[in-house]
């Protein structure tokens, strides 16, 4: 089989957030079993993309409404990722060093339908000529959501229509509504299927690649149900779809996070060696933030969005402190300029006990994991969410609510099977008191490695998922052939 990805982001070339994770993870292990993925995202200025060796395989010119581009298709060298690499090279549009926006203000681009509408064409518009066609189209997220619709309905693309298409939602709050005046990008289309391009009045990017591709899938089986309950407007959609939708749980890569070889730690560590591991870890992270290190760790990776919940931590933090309790806190993450400011003042105010790093560094994260006792995690929603597997997998605790992957992956300590601790509601009671029973636990050390290696040892890698999404592409490659 031969599958292309399509994507806004994969690591380590371009990343956001969790998507990237994936994208550059995932077809490692696809390929690893024999099924060849081939990732195709925009060229972005980024300092990754920047440092490779490309060779171009294809140039071409599209059309872009009235307009035209011209753009090239270029693949990277070597193969050392682990599966083929392809960047689209539209120069005006993706030259520059954000992903979404400005590095700097965080404004994001303006022209984010030109962006992702011409990377969409591009990607076809090479397609169409190679002999051999790709079996299956995996789209993920919205921002290339629109290649079932155009692969359909687009006379320009008709050489691909009977071609398979996937979209996952790797986040369905994101869905690339525009004005319906940005249909005019689109190549030529059947005119009678324009309705496939609206919901709720506006062109939705994320909806008409659900309403059009042939599989949908989500990134965990709980956040697959919640859609169909609240999805910013898509819930009657994903009701409708469900026929052919499913949750697949996301995995992490092994090789990158594996604490007995992680580049980015000064100490290694395995199940057998994890106490004198995390120990020599977490002394290492107190000293960069002048803790006691004979305090338990609690710390929050993310953005500062709606959805981590990170605007619960001020309070939350604050609350806990003030009540004497012994424990260091940290913060590593970039968003909510407000928040920034508060988690600024907290750091002056509690010195000594709370931390934070607004920026966005993928060695500290590393670190924050290796060397902290628990993880918090309060979402609102979370599709899956990696943190939480990245922290099992380093011994370090996690704290959730209890939704979405988060639900799926970390079960309470009370029930048989515990691997950590787990809240309903998004308050600061219910948060207040999980973090209270970890730190508990934290008392009886033996309970409390005890719970570290058995985290440790919990199988979230690829392995399991991959087979579920090889699964899902013969489906529709018996389908296609039979
Ligand atoms: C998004 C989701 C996150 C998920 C990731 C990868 O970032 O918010 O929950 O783990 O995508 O699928």
């Amino acid at each position: 089989m031969n599958i292309f990805y399509l994507s806004a982001e994969c690591y380590p070339a371009a990343k956001v957030g969790g998507l990237a994770d994936v994208v550059g993870s995932l077809p490692k292990y696809l390929c690893r079993q024999g099924v060849k993925t081939s990732v195709v995202i925009p060229k972005y200025r980024t300092d990754w993309i920047q440092d490779q060796p490309f060779e171009t395989v294809f140039s071409g010119e599209a059309p872009l409404g009235r307009d035209s581009f011209s753009f090239e298709v270029q693949k990277k060298q070597d193969d050392d990722l682990g599966f083929p690499f392809y960047v689209i090279d539209i120069p005006d549009r993706f030259d520059r060093p954000g992903i979404y926006g400005d590095l700097q203000s965080g404004a994001a681009y303006e022209d984010d339908a030109e962006r992702f509408f011409s990377f969409q064409i591009a990607v076809l518009e090479w397609i169409r000529s190679l002999a051999e066609k790709p079996d299956i189209f995996h789209c993920h997220d919205h921002h290339t959501a629109l290649i079932p619709f155009m692969m359909t309905q687009c006379h320009r693309f008709k050489s691909l229509q009977k071609l398979p298409t996937i979209v996952t939602v790797h986040n369905a709050e994101y869905q690339g509504r525009y004005s319906h005046d940005k249909q005019k990008f689109l190549p030529d289309f059947n005119e009678t299927k324009a309705g496939l391009l609206d919901w709720q009045g506006r062109l939705n990017c994320l909806a008409t690649g659900l309403k059009c591709c042939w599989k949908i899938s989500t990134v965990s089986p709980s956040y697959m149900k919640e859609l169909r309950q609240q999805s910013n407007g898509l819930e009657r959609l994903f009701v409708h779809e469900k026929q052919k939708s499913r949750g697949i749980l996301n995995g992490i890569d092994e090789s990158i996070w594996n604490p007995e070889t992680d580049a980015y730690l000064s100490h290694h560590y395995s199940v057998q060696t994890l106490e004198e591991g995390k120990h020599a870890n977490k002394k290492e992270l107190c000293n960069k933030f002048s803790f006691d290190a004979g305090r338990p760790v609690i710390s929050f990776i993310g953005r500062f969005v709606e959805q981590k919940g990170a605007d619960l931590l001020p309070d939350l933090f604050s609350m806990l402190i003030d009540k004497g309790t012994d424990a260091n806190f940290i913060i590593l993450g970039t968003g909510n300029p407000e928040l920034h400011k508060r988690f600024r003042r907290m750091s002056a105010e509690y010195i000594g006990f709370f931390d934070a790093s607004l920026n966005y560094n993928e060695k500290l994260a590393h670190q924050i994991y290796a060397g902290s006792d628990f993880m918090i995690m309060p979402s609102r929603f979370e599709p899956c969410g990696l943190n939480q597997l990245y922290a099992m997998r380093y011994g370090t605790i996690p704290i959730v609510r209890a939704v979405g992957g988060l639900k799926d992956t970390v079960v309470d300590i009370a029930k048989p099977n515990g691997s950590g601790f787990t809240f309903r509601d998004f308050t600061l009671e219910a948060a207040g008191q999980a973090v209270e029973r970890g730190l508990e636990l934290y008392q009886y050390k033996t309970k409390f490695y005890a719970l570290c290696q058995k985290i440790m040892k919990l199988d979230y890698s690829w392995n399991a998922s991959a087979q579920k999404y090889i699964e899902m592409y013969q489906q529709i490659n018996s389908k296609t052939h039979g």
